[in-house]
Protein backbone atom coordinates (compact mmCIF):
# COMPACT_ATOMS: atom_id res chain seq x y z
CA UNK A 1 0.00 0.00 0.00
CA UNK A 2 1.34 3.20 -1.11
CA UNK A 3 0.74 6.20 2.05
CA UNK A 4 -0.29 9.52 1.07
CA UNK A 5 2.58 11.49 1.10
CA UNK A 6 4.29 8.39 -0.90
CA UNK A 7 1.85 9.13 -3.59
CA UNK A 8 1.71 13.07 -3.44
CA UNK A 9 5.92 12.39 -3.54
CA UNK A 10 5.95 10.30 -6.90
CA UNK A 11 3.18 12.38 -8.47
CA UNK A 12 4.97 15.58 -8.44
CA UNK A 13 7.83 13.86 -9.96
CA UNK A 14 5.62 14.38 -13.06
CA UNK A 15 6.62 17.80 -14.56
CA UNK A 16 3.38 19.29 -14.92
CA UNK A 17 1.92 18.58 -11.06
CA UNK A 18 5.44 19.46 -9.72
CA UNK A 19 4.94 23.25 -11.21
CA UNK A 20 0.82 23.03 -10.33
CA UNK A 21 1.23 22.03 -6.82
CA UNK A 22 4.77 23.94 -5.72
CA UNK A 23 4.22 26.24 -2.84
CA UNK A 24 6.90 29.04 -3.62
CA UNK A 25 7.77 30.56 -7.16
CA UNK A 26 11.26 32.49 -7.53
CA UNK A 27 11.12 34.55 -10.62
CA UNK A 28 12.78 37.85 -11.93
CA UNK A 29 9.43 39.68 -10.80
CA UNK A 30 10.43 39.23 -8.06
CA UNK A 31 13.71 40.51 -7.60
CA UNK A 32 15.66 44.00 -7.16
CA UNK A 33 19.08 44.56 -8.94
CA UNK A 34 21.29 46.80 -6.52
CA UNK A 35 23.98 48.75 -8.52
CA UNK A 36 27.33 50.67 -7.10
CA UNK A 37 27.36 54.13 -9.04
CA UNK A 38 30.53 56.28 -9.24
CA UNK A 39 31.35 59.38 -11.35
CA UNK A 40 33.89 59.23 -14.09
CA UNK A 41 33.25 58.63 -17.76
CA UNK A 42 32.73 55.52 -19.22
CA UNK A 43 34.21 53.74 -15.65
CA UNK A 44 34.23 49.86 -14.35
CA UNK A 45 35.43 49.25 -11.40
CA UNK A 46 35.85 45.72 -10.13
CA UNK A 47 35.35 45.36 -6.01
CA UNK A 48 37.88 42.48 -4.94
CA UNK A 49 35.28 41.03 -2.76
CA UNK A 50 32.54 40.83 -4.68
CA UNK A 51 33.05 38.92 -8.10
CA UNK A 52 30.82 40.24 -11.01
CA UNK A 53 29.88 43.35 -9.26
CA UNK A 54 31.53 46.60 -10.79
CA UNK A 55 31.24 50.20 -9.39
CA UNK A 56 30.02 51.98 -12.38
CA UNK A 57 30.15 55.48 -14.22
CA UNK A 58 26.46 56.92 -15.24
CA UNK A 59 26.40 55.41 -18.75
CA UNK A 60 27.55 52.12 -17.74
CA UNK A 61 24.98 52.15 -14.79
CA UNK A 62 22.13 53.08 -17.98
CA UNK A 63 23.18 49.90 -19.34
CA UNK A 64 23.10 47.63 -16.78
CA UNK A 65 19.79 48.77 -15.81
CA UNK A 66 18.70 48.02 -19.26
CA UNK A 67 20.37 44.70 -19.27
CA UNK A 68 18.00 44.00 -16.19
CA UNK A 69 15.11 45.27 -17.36
CA UNK A 70 15.22 42.94 -20.40
CA UNK A 71 16.18 40.21 -18.36
CA UNK A 72 12.65 40.56 -16.77
CA UNK A 73 13.70 42.41 -13.63
CA UNK A 74 11.31 45.05 -13.09
CA UNK A 75 13.68 47.73 -10.40
CA UNK A 76 17.43 48.20 -9.35
CA UNK A 77 18.06 50.32 -5.92
CA UNK A 78 20.91 52.21 -6.39
CA UNK A 79 23.88 53.40 -4.17
CA UNK A 80 26.26 56.16 -4.48
CA UNK A 81 30.06 56.68 -4.03
CA UNK A 82 30.96 60.20 -4.02
CA UNK A 83 33.99 61.93 -5.22
CA UNK A 84 34.50 63.14 -1.91
CA UNK A 85 33.39 62.42 1.47
CA UNK A 86 32.85 65.12 4.41
CA UNK A 87 31.61 65.23 7.81
CA UNK A 88 28.02 66.16 6.76
CA UNK A 89 27.51 63.55 4.04
CA UNK A 90 26.70 66.69 1.86
CA UNK A 91 26.98 64.43 -1.41
CA UNK A 92 23.99 62.71 -0.36
CA UNK A 93 21.61 65.73 -0.90
CA UNK A 94 23.72 67.24 -3.50
CA UNK A 95 21.04 67.92 -6.61
CA UNK A 96 23.96 67.41 -9.05
CA UNK A 97 25.21 63.80 -6.78
CA UNK A 98 25.75 60.74 -8.61
CA UNK A 99 22.48 58.81 -7.36
CA UNK A 100 20.71 62.10 -8.56
CA UNK A 101 22.10 62.44 -11.74
CA UNK A 102 22.22 58.49 -12.37
CA UNK A 103 18.50 58.20 -11.26
CA UNK A 104 17.64 60.80 -14.44
CA UNK A 105 19.54 59.34 -16.67
CA UNK A 106 18.02 55.82 -15.87
CA UNK A 107 14.77 57.29 -15.49
CA UNK A 108 15.56 59.06 -19.28
CA UNK A 109 16.82 55.90 -20.76
CA UNK A 110 14.34 53.28 -19.48
CA UNK A 111 11.24 55.23 -18.05
CA UNK A 112 9.65 51.69 -17.06
CA UNK A 113 12.19 50.22 -14.33
CA UNK A 114 11.31 51.27 -10.90
CA UNK A 115 14.39 52.76 -9.15
CA UNK A 116 14.76 52.50 -5.93
CA UNK A 117 17.38 54.49 -4.45
CA UNK A 118 19.30 53.83 -0.62
CA UNK A 119 18.89 56.55 1.65
CA UNK A 120 21.72 56.91 4.02
CA UNK A 121 24.70 59.35 4.76
CA UNK A 122 27.49 56.42 5.34
CA UNK A 123 28.71 56.59 1.70
CA UNK A 124 28.62 60.05 1.91
CA UNK A 125 30.21 60.97 5.14
CA UNK A 126 34.12 60.95 5.80
CA UNK A 127 33.92 59.02 9.28
CA UNK A 128 31.69 56.17 7.35
CA UNK A 129 28.93 56.57 9.62
CA UNK A 130 25.27 56.42 8.72
CA UNK A 131 24.58 59.93 10.18
CA UNK A 132 26.41 63.34 11.70
CA UNK A 133 28.71 62.63 14.33
CA UNK A 134 28.99 65.10 17.36
CA UNK A 135 31.94 66.18 19.39
CA UNK A 136 31.74 63.82 21.60
CA UNK A 137 32.00 61.41 19.30
CA UNK A 138 28.03 60.02 19.46
CA UNK A 139 25.81 59.74 15.82
CA UNK A 140 23.23 62.94 16.69
CA UNK A 141 19.86 61.32 15.97
CA UNK A 142 17.69 63.83 15.21
CA UNK A 143 20.33 66.11 12.53
CA UNK A 144 20.61 62.81 11.00
CA UNK A 145 17.15 62.65 10.32
CA UNK A 146 16.92 66.03 9.17
CA UNK A 147 19.56 65.94 6.86
CA UNK A 148 18.28 62.27 5.69
CA UNK A 149 14.47 63.55 4.84
CA UNK A 150 16.57 65.79 2.65
CA UNK A 151 18.34 63.37 0.94
CA UNK A 152 15.11 61.68 -0.30
CA UNK A 153 13.43 65.08 -1.25
CA UNK A 154 16.00 64.86 -4.02
CA UNK A 155 16.09 61.36 -4.77
CA UNK A 156 12.42 62.08 -5.80
CA UNK A 157 12.66 64.98 -7.15
CA UNK A 158 15.48 63.55 -9.60
CA UNK A 159 12.60 60.87 -10.38
CA UNK A 160 13.09 57.98 -7.84
CA UNK A 161 10.29 55.79 -7.65
CA UNK A 162 10.70 54.83 -4.47
CA UNK A 163 13.35 55.69 -1.63
CA UNK A 164 14.90 53.44 1.11
CA UNK A 165 16.09 54.61 4.09
CA UNK A 166 18.84 51.92 5.17
CA UNK A 167 20.46 54.36 8.51
CA UNK A 168 18.33 53.26 11.58
CA UNK A 169 17.78 56.07 13.00
CA UNK A 170 14.89 56.59 15.08
CA UNK A 171 11.71 58.27 13.81
CA UNK A 172 13.32 58.70 10.07
CA UNK A 173 10.66 57.07 8.21
CA UNK A 174 8.59 59.64 9.77
CA UNK A 175 10.15 62.47 9.47
CA UNK A 176 10.47 61.28 5.56
CA UNK A 177 7.02 60.73 5.09
CA UNK A 178 6.29 64.42 6.63
CA UNK A 179 8.65 66.22 4.47
CA UNK A 180 7.87 63.94 0.89
CA UNK A 181 4.55 64.73 1.60
CA UNK A 182 4.90 68.67 1.84
CA UNK A 183 7.39 69.15 -0.50
CA UNK A 184 4.89 67.33 -3.50
CA UNK A 185 5.88 63.86 -3.19
CA UNK A 186 2.47 62.20 -1.20
CA UNK A 187 2.87 59.15 -4.28
CA UNK A 188 6.53 58.12 -3.49
CA UNK A 189 6.27 55.07 -0.98
CA UNK A 190 8.73 54.54 1.17
CA UNK A 191 10.61 50.86 1.80
CA UNK A 192 11.76 50.95 4.99
CA UNK A 193 14.92 48.69 6.23
CA UNK A 194 13.37 47.90 9.35
CA UNK A 195 14.98 45.02 10.68
CA UNK A 196 18.55 45.95 9.91
CA UNK A 197 21.21 43.79 12.57
CA UNK A 198 24.62 44.65 12.90
CA UNK A 199 26.06 41.68 10.34
CA UNK A 200 29.35 40.66 9.80
CA UNK A 201 27.87 39.96 6.31
CA UNK A 202 27.86 43.89 4.76
CA UNK A 203 31.78 43.15 4.93
CA UNK A 204 32.26 43.05 1.49
CA UNK A 205 29.75 46.33 0.67
CA UNK A 206 31.60 48.45 2.99
CA UNK A 207 34.66 47.90 0.59
CA UNK A 208 32.44 48.59 -2.39
CA UNK A 209 31.17 52.17 -1.14
CA UNK A 210 34.51 52.88 1.12
CA UNK A 211 32.16 53.28 3.89
CA UNK A 212 33.43 51.22 6.92
CA UNK A 213 33.56 53.25 10.27
CA UNK A 214 36.64 54.97 10.46
CA UNK A 215 35.80 54.33 14.30
CA UNK A 216 33.68 52.69 16.37
CA UNK A 217 30.57 50.54 14.70
CA UNK A 218 27.56 50.38 13.92
CA UNK A 219 25.82 48.52 16.81
CA UNK A 220 24.35 51.72 19.00
CA UNK A 221 21.90 51.93 15.91
CA UNK A 222 21.83 48.63 14.38
CA UNK A 223 19.98 45.85 15.71
CA UNK A 224 21.83 42.73 17.87
CA UNK A 225 21.40 39.54 15.74
CA UNK A 226 20.09 37.85 18.88
CA UNK A 227 16.55 39.26 18.66
CA UNK A 228 13.61 38.67 16.86
CA UNK A 229 10.54 40.63 18.97
CA UNK A 230 12.61 43.65 18.69
CA UNK A 231 12.49 43.37 14.81
CA UNK A 232 8.83 42.83 15.08
CA UNK A 233 8.48 46.27 16.88
CA UNK A 234 10.73 48.10 15.01
CA UNK A 235 8.86 47.07 11.91
CA UNK A 236 5.60 48.08 13.75
CA UNK A 237 6.82 51.08 14.50
CA UNK A 238 8.26 52.00 10.67
CA UNK A 239 4.51 51.00 9.48
CA UNK A 240 3.30 53.53 11.97
CA UNK A 241 5.56 56.46 10.87
CA UNK A 242 4.46 55.49 7.10
CA UNK A 243 6.41 52.62 5.84
CA UNK A 244 4.93 51.00 2.65
CA UNK A 245 7.14 47.96 2.71
CA UNK A 246 9.11 46.88 5.33
CA UNK A 247 12.43 45.34 5.36
CA UNK A 248 15.17 42.57 6.58
CA UNK A 249 18.40 42.34 6.60
CA UNK A 250 20.47 40.61 6.04
CA UNK A 251 18.54 37.28 4.80
CA UNK A 252 19.46 34.17 4.99
CA UNK A 253 20.79 33.93 8.77
CA UNK A 254 17.04 36.05 9.76
CA UNK A 255 14.96 33.46 7.74
CA UNK A 256 12.27 33.50 11.07
CA UNK A 257 12.65 37.11 11.35
CA UNK A 258 10.83 37.37 7.64
CA UNK A 259 8.02 35.15 8.73
CA UNK A 260 7.61 36.80 11.51
CA UNK A 261 7.88 40.22 10.46
CA UNK A 262 5.46 39.29 7.13
CA UNK A 263 2.73 37.86 9.83
CA UNK A 264 2.93 41.10 11.99
CA UNK A 265 2.56 43.90 9.37
CA UNK A 266 1.21 42.03 6.68
CA UNK A 267 2.90 44.45 4.36
CA UNK A 268 4.53 43.27 1.62
CA UNK A 269 8.26 42.50 3.06
CA UNK A 270 11.60 42.86 1.47
CA UNK A 271 14.45 40.92 2.55
CA UNK A 272 18.14 41.96 1.53
CA UNK A 273 20.34 38.95 0.56
CA UNK A 274 23.42 41.39 1.10
CA UNK A 275 26.97 41.30 0.18
CA UNK A 276 28.28 38.57 2.19
CA UNK A 277 25.73 36.54 1.36
CA UNK A 278 26.59 36.85 -2.31
CA UNK A 279 30.08 36.64 -1.64
CA UNK A 280 30.26 33.45 -0.12
CA UNK A 281 28.21 31.59 -2.11
CA UNK A 282 30.42 33.14 -5.55
CA UNK A 283 33.41 31.88 -2.98
CA UNK A 284 32.31 28.19 -2.32
CA UNK A 285 31.44 28.13 -6.06
CA UNK A 286 34.97 29.46 -7.47
CA UNK A 287 36.65 26.93 -5.25
CA UNK A 288 34.54 23.97 -6.58
CA UNK A 289 32.63 23.42 -2.99
CA UNK A 290 29.19 23.42 -4.67
CA UNK A 291 27.33 24.19 -7.65
CA UNK A 292 26.58 27.96 -8.45
CA UNK A 293 23.22 27.86 -10.22
CA UNK A 294 21.65 24.96 -7.33
CA UNK A 295 23.04 26.88 -4.63
CA UNK A 296 21.55 30.17 -5.69
CA UNK A 297 18.07 28.67 -6.41
CA UNK A 298 17.77 27.08 -3.43
CA UNK A 299 19.19 30.11 -1.22
CA UNK A 300 16.78 32.57 -3.27
CA UNK A 301 13.82 30.09 -2.83
CA UNK A 302 14.09 30.10 0.78
CA UNK A 303 14.21 33.65 1.45
CA UNK A 304 10.76 33.96 -0.91
CA UNK A 305 9.39 30.97 1.10
CA UNK A 306 10.31 32.84 4.19
CA UNK A 307 7.68 35.06 3.62
CA UNK A 308 9.59 37.62 1.22
CA UNK A 309 7.80 39.41 -1.21
CA UNK A 310 10.96 41.09 -3.05
CA UNK A 311 14.36 40.00 -2.78
CA UNK A 312 17.14 41.95 -3.63
CA UNK A 313 19.87 40.32 -4.64
CA UNK A 314 23.36 40.38 -6.62
CA UNK A 315 22.56 37.24 -7.72
CA UNK A 316 19.53 38.84 -9.72
CA UNK A 317 21.23 38.49 -13.46
CA UNK A 318 22.76 35.45 -13.27
CA UNK A 319 18.92 34.20 -11.88
CA UNK A 320 16.86 35.62 -14.74
CA UNK A 321 19.42 33.90 -17.44
CA UNK A 322 19.22 30.54 -15.31
CA UNK A 323 15.65 31.18 -15.19
CA UNK A 324 14.70 31.89 -18.41
C1 LIG B 1 23.93 51.37 4.71
C2 LIG B 1 23.80 50.13 3.94
C3 LIG B 1 24.56 48.97 4.08
C4 LIG B 1 24.11 48.07 3.14
C5 LIG B 1 23.09 48.67 2.43
N1 LIG B 1 22.90 49.96 2.95
C6 LIG B 1 25.66 48.60 4.92
C7 LIG B 1 26.08 48.98 6.21
O1 LIG B 1 25.32 49.11 7.18
O2 LIG B 1 27.31 49.13 6.27
C8 LIG B 1 24.68 46.70 2.97
C9 LIG B 1 24.27 45.94 1.82
C10 LIG B 1 25.14 44.79 1.53
O3 LIG B 1 25.96 44.35 2.35
O4 LIG B 1 24.98 44.28 0.43
N2 LIG B 1 23.71 52.49 3.98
Amino acid sequence: MAFPATRLRRLRKTGVLREMVRETELSPKHLVYPMFVELGTDRRTPIDAMPGVDRLSISHAVDEAGEAKALGIPSVILFGIPAEKDEQGSGAYDDEGVVQLTVRAIKEAHPELVVITDVCLCEYTSHGHCGVVRADGVVDNDMSVELLAKTAISHAAAGADIVAPSDMMDGRVGALRAQLDAEGYSETPIIAYSAKFASAFYGPFREAAESTPAFGDRRSYQMDPANSDEAVREALLDVEEGADVVMVKPALPYLDVIRRVKEATLLPVAAYNVSGEYSMLKAAAAAGYLDERTAVLEALTGIRRAGADIVITYHAKDVAHWLQ
